[in-house]
């Protein structure tokens, strides 16, 4: 039996994905690359944008076209969990819909499964937590995802999160240092951890995110941490030292700002404004100066001026950013900004992230050209687009790749970088 699976949207559908495999491998199914031979389809969606929702439809008709006529259609994440009802409606093909709080009880689904009797929906939100139930997680690469913290309540007034994903819930320490050892026995030689709120983590077991990666940092043969997506009023000292504390941490932190407006920082209710973001930075890189940051940012929320807009650029020429990911606004259906009056014309939310991208990228290339000439410690996880390369990531989250053997798939080695683009770097293998 065959097993196919899509992944729309966040690291953290990702991860879910990874456990969903896991819990379906249990039942006896085997990976394929080809949706033809499928006898399992699984579409796992994500519900951010609309652009994003609106993939899943020309997804599900391009299956419909090719799968095999008695393969199940399955599909998981945010689209069900925001509107599973009207999805049934809307795409007859689909057998399963499973919201992302409810994939534990997939195996249970699809045993059961019978299409004579009508096409199965769950998306609730349980009282017991799905990672009670999910088989051990193993290490698929040599990096890995592990999900702390699930959920959000800071309810930013564009957002769906809160309403797909559910009120914050943090693991247990004792629950995710079990999974980060389980993944590093299975082969991972880095653990991403995720959290819609990663730095506001309070599960029991650890005073917060810094303890908790430092308790992390003592397995053996673990190599490399990291952490996303982190909310800047949460951050706390402890987590900006463990920077400068623990070498397993890797110098980089994904802090999105979203506006440089103050006046649109409120109106998206998120709770900090420009100048203490800027001192959050401040203080990361008096611990770490070559911490490379990242961010989200969008362009286009109702009522930006021009002047919003400009405050956004500064903020970025302030900062300077190694990477980033930008938006135009999308107005989701049951946010409060959705409704909101002076919506932003289409035409000008383009010509602002074009703008905006244009800024970002140069920087990008910047700090990629700046590492030129230095040698860093690069894990290697796959192979690269050209034939004899492998590629992988440097401490600062840069894609590089080398000219090398398969063999050093999984391992880290030092590189002298020898060339940058605004997207990847080159470099040779130092002895
Ligand atoms: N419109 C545009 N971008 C959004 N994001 C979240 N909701 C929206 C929306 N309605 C962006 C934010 C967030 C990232 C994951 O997606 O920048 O940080
Ligand atoms: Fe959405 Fe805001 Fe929560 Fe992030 S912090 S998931 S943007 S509501």
């Amino acid at each position: 039996m065959k097993l196919y699976i899509k992944t729309f949207g966040c690291q953290m559908n990702m991860y879910d994905s990874a456990r969903m495999r896991d819990s379906l491998h249990v039942l006896g199914y085997t990976d394929t690359d080809s949706p033809r031979e499928a006898d399992v389809i699984l579409i796992n969606t994500c519900h951010i944008r609309e652009k994003a929702s609106e993939k899943l439809f020309s997804e599900i008709g391009r299956l419909v076209q090719i799968k095999k006529k008695e393969a199940l259609l399955i599909v998981a994440g945010c689209v069900v969990q925001a509107d599973g009802e009207e999805l049934l409606k809307r795409a007859h093909a689909v057998d399963i819909a499973v919201g992302p709080q409810n994939y534990h009880c997939l195996p249970e689904l699809i045993t059961r499964y019978n299409r004579k009797k009508g096409r199965t929906l769950l998306a609730d939100f349980p009282a017991e937590s799905k990672f009670d139930f999910l088989p051990p997680h193993q290490a698929h690469a040599a990096s890995c995802f592990l999900a702390i913290q699930e959920g959000c309540d800071h309810f930013c007034s564009y957002c769906v999160v809160p309403y797909t994903r559910g009120c914050e819930y943090s693991r247990p320490a004792s629950e995710i240092l079990a999974e980060a050892k389980s993944l590093v026995q299975t082969g991972a030689k880095e653990i991403m951890l995720l959290g819609q709120n990663v730095n506001g983590w309070h599960g029991d077991g650890a005073k917060d995110l810094g303890d908790l990666i430092r308790m992390i940092a003592d397995i053996d043969g673990l190599q490399r941490i990291r952490y996303t997506t982190s909310y800047p009023s949460e951050m706390t000292d402890n987590i900006i030292t463990a920077h400068r504390d623990v070498p397993k941490l890797m110098p980089y932190i994904h802090l999105p700002i979203q506006s440089g407006s103050n006046r649109i920082l409120k109106a998206m209710n998120r709770q900090y404004t420009r100048e203490e973001y800027l001192d959050i930075i401040n203080r990361f890189r008096a611990v770490r100066p070559d911490i490379a940051i990242s961010s989200d940012f969008i362009v286009g929320f109702p009522g930006e001026t021009d002047a919003d807009f400009q405050e956004t650029m500064d903020i970025v020429r302030q900062v300077g950013y190694a990477s980033s990911f930008s938006f135009k606004f999308s107005a989701r259906p049951g946010t409060p900004a959705s409704i909101m009056k002076n919506q932003i014309p289409e035409s000008v939310k383009t010509e602002r992230l074009t703008e905006l991208q244009a800024l970002l990228l140069a920087q990008q290339k910047q700090f990629n050209l700046d590492t030129v000439g230095k040698t860093l410690d690069v894990l290697l996880i796959e192979k690269g687009k050209e034939k004899g390369q492998i590629s992988g990531y440097t401490p600062y989250l840069q894609n590089a790749h080398i000219v090398g053997d398969l063999s050093l798939l999984g391992q880290i080695v030092r590189v002298k970088i020898t060339g940058a683009t605004a997207t990847s770097l080159s470099g040779e293998q130092v002895k």
